[in-house]
């Protein structure tokens, strides 16, 4: 077998269905064109109709396969409906990414509660009941990758961001959970959490001066993430490469807990 074939066949999600929730966003999007390159047929769920569709003929004129799926993830109605619709079309499920997520940035004596239950429901309940719906699906098929997308937050707490970061840390518990309880299903778990990234989630910050700068100084690769950046760790996660791995968090963070950029110190370079 030559080295590419090797490669493709151990990294290739052909014949696998993906259900991906807030595919509409920055990156969510590049995941489900690079998860669709790699072979899988995406079902693109998010509240965001007409980005759904722009980016389904994306990656339909690319040569992929997938289909757009109106979902809220705040509404355990329209949860169920979706991955009916979902089971109906493909027949199966193998991939579960939860991407769809918020934040308002304030302080925690500032935070409203109507504000702290959105994040909440939008950020952990969701996750919380699409996983269960879907979970449900992939414990009958005995098969299933889910990937729940995290943050830097849960490792190191930017100001601002006590509700968002109290939901990915949550995530990846729930994580956790999902891979001890899920194992003899054949169910994997596992969590990426990227670091500072450029998306429309972020901008505000990039275009802020003092605080990209405060970001830039603590990423050691000193570039601020983009979600292609994530592509690779997603594909490994979603694909049979990774068949032992459950429960982990996986970092794409240029080196941001790592440390970020050095202090000076004595050295010839
Ligand atoms: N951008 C970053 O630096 C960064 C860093 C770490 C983690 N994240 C996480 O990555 C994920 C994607 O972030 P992004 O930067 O692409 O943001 P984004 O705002 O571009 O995308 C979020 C998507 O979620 C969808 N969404 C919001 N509410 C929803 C709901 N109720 N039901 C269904 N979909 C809903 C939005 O329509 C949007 O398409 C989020 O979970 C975010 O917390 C982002």
């Amino acid at each position: 077998m030559s080295e590419k074939s090797y490669l493709e066949k151990l990294f290739s999600l052909e014949g696998k269905v993906v259900i991906f929730t807030g595919a509409a966003g920055g990156i969510g999007s590049e995941l489900c064109e690079g998860l669709a390159k790699a072979g899988a047929a995406i079902a693109l769920c998010d509240i965001n109709k007409e980005r759904l569709e722009e980016l389904k003929a994306k990656i339909v004129e690319a040569g992929g396969n997938a289909s757009t799926h109106l979902l809220n993830v705040m509404d355990k109605n329209n949860i169920k409906t979706c991955v009916d619709e979902v089971v109906g079309q493909y027949g199966h499920i193998d991939v579960l990414v939860n991407c769809a997520g918020i934040n308002k940035r304030e302080g925690i004596l500032d935070v409203e509660e109507e504000t702290y239950d959105r994040i909440m429901d939008i950020n952990l309940k969701g996750v919380f009941l699409v996983s269960q719906a879907v979970g449900h699906y992939m414990r009958t098929q005995n098969y299933g990758s889910i990937i729940n997308i995290g943050s830097h937050n849960t490792g190191w707490v930017l100001g601002g961001c006590s509700v968002y970061a109290a939901t990915k840390s949550g995530i990846v518990a729930l994580t956790k959970a999902q891979a001890v309880e899920w194992a003899k299903f054949n169910i994997r778990a596992n969590a990426i959490s990227p670091g500072h990234i450029q998306t429309p989630l972020t901008t505000v910050t990039w275009q802020h001066p003092q605080r990209s700068k405060y970001l830039l100084d603590r990423i050691a690769m000193n570039r601020p993430g983009y979600p292609e950046d994530i592509v690779g760790t997603c594909i490994l996660l979603a694909s049979d490469a990774s068949a032992y791995i459950t429960g982990c968090e996986y970092r794409v963070d240029g080196g941001c807990i790592a440390g970020g950029q050095p202090w000076p110190y004595d050295t010839k370079y």
